[in-house]
């Protein structure tokens, strides 16, 4: 089963189903972690981004929104909109950015 580690909560470990539709985004709000997602998921604002420190091989081909804002130098080659992103095997490891980061969150270093 895939999963996801995100280093700077603490270290959360969330477990993906098998086959699933289900963005990053979505993954991490079902397991009641709040997430910067300004646009509401339409792939506009690139404040969802997730930055990939591994598993970028094993993570869905980046949408014609992410090229878009590659395009303009919104998102980084190590980075991924986490609203358009499914993770497909493997074992990801991602960070949430500095200037991304929610007031009400903690985050870890
Ligand atoms: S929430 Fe706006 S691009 Fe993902």
């Amino acid at each position: 089963m895939p999963q996801i580690l995100v280093e700077n909560l603490q270290g959360l470990q969330i477990s993906v189903p098998e086959g699933t539709t289900k963005s990053v985004l979505q993954i991490v709000q079902q397991n009641f972690v709040d997430w910067m997602h300004a646009c509401g998921a339409k792939g506009r604002c690139t404040t969802c981004r997730m930055v990939v420190k591994e598993g970028m091989e094993g993570l869905s081909s980046p949408t014609r929104f992410e090229e878009k804002m590659r395009d303009k130098n919104r998102l980084a080659a190590n980075e991924r909109l986490s609203c358009q992103t499914q993770v497909q095997e493997g074992h990801i490891v991602i960070r949430v950015p500095k200037d991304t980061q929610l007031p009400h969150q903690t985050y870890s270093d």
